[in-house]
């Protein structure tokens, strides 16, 4: 069953001045939408446009960063949709980007693998890194980099074609043709994300039949089944019901520690029941970054603690 989540489809998007710098709508307003916390200090200076250094915890120096993201801006045109963010991604563990819609998630998990190269007027600055090696640099091939990077949407994308043929599209791609080797990346990549007892006996029919969360872990078998070292997963469930949810949810904590899995989600309780680390962003900053036990139980900001208590956003 689909469901449509309004929320995830609002936006609360800061209608830039022509120089790109300040955000015009008073956050004061944007950000409060039914709730009543007044909102100051760190959310005031943002919304002036003031310099704002990440409230990073100290937890995360110890962390072995997979991808490092230094100072990073994207401009959409003359709308600038990310302000110098700076964080890392830890290797095997689970890091949720939080915050109202419209603050930039998508945007900032886009970057990582560079799909924002897809959208014209795109410009970028600052550096990212995997494993060390620069993401923007010239040299770099963007499909392999995809191929490290694996990707996950809100609304399940499989292909029109067999769940066999899905699973094991990029080694088709790269021209693998050796038939033991791709039915036993199939096996391997539908078990890892639980899905190979429900579909071993119909891997020849098209994907299009199966329920939207089976389409999910089928588009998670195939970010798996190129062996990324990333993946990155836009709001995976917001298209799904409780119990698909549920699954998914499974599903990301089995694949930790294997994968470093970099997730955005609209939902609190998904984010302190699947991360290790949460990032809470806002009007394109990364306003606090830490265990996620701290961020929802003891943050260090009063802002990311009126966020997680749902007081507004
Ligand atoms: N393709 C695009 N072209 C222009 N502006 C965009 C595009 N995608 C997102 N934006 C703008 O960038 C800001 C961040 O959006 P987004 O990253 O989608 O936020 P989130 O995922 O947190 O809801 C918003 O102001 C949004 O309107
Ligand atoms: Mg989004």
């Amino acid at each position: 069953m689909f469901t449509q989540n309004s929320k995830m489809e609002e936006e609360l998007t800061p209608h830039s001045d022509p120089s790109g710098k300040l955000p015009a709508r008073d956050p004061g307003t944007a950000a409060t939408t039914g709730g009543t916390a007044p909102i100051g200090g760190v959310f005031e200076a943002i919304s002036r446009g003031e310099s704002f250094v990440t409230e990073t915890h100290e937890e995360l120096a110890a962390e072995d960063p997979v991808v490092g993201i230094e100072d990073f801006d994207l401009h959409y045109g003359a709308t600038q949709a990310l302000f110098g963010v700076s964080m890392c991604v830890p290797r095997g563990k689970v890091t949720a980007l939080i915050g109202p819609s419209g603050c930039g998630k998508s945007t900032l998990l886009r970057s990582v693998n560079r799909m924002n190269d897809l959208i014209d007027g795109v410009q970028t600055d600052g550096k990212m890194t995997l494993n060390g090696d620069s993401i923007y640099g010239r040299k770099v091939d963007v499909i392999e980099l995809r191929k490290r990077i694996g990707m996950v949407f809100q609304k399940p994308n499989p292909f029109p074609m067999s769940i066999y043929e899905n699973v094991i599209y990029s080694l088709r791609i790269d021209g693998v043709r050796d038939k033991n080797l791709l039915d036993e990346v199939c096996e391997l990549s539908l078990k890892g994300a639980g899905l190979w007892d429900e579909v071993k006996d119909r891997l020849n029919s098209n994907a299009l039949r199966m329920s939207g969360g089976q389409q999910q872990r089928l588009c998670i078998a195939r970010a798996i089944a190129a062996e990324p070292e990333v993946l990155l997963l836009d709001e995976p469930c917001s298209a799904l019901d409780p119990i698909a949810t549920g699954k998914i949810e499974d599903l990301i904590d089995q694949l930790r520690g294997h994968y470093s899995i970099l997730m955005v989600t609209h939902n609190m309780q998904q984010a302190s029941r699947t991360s290790d680390y949460t990032a809470f962003m806002y009007l394109g900053r990364l306003v606090e970054y830490g265990p996620t036990g701290e961020i929802f139980m003891q943050p260090k900001l009063r802002e990311t603690e009126d966020y997680v208590t749902g007081r507004f956003g």
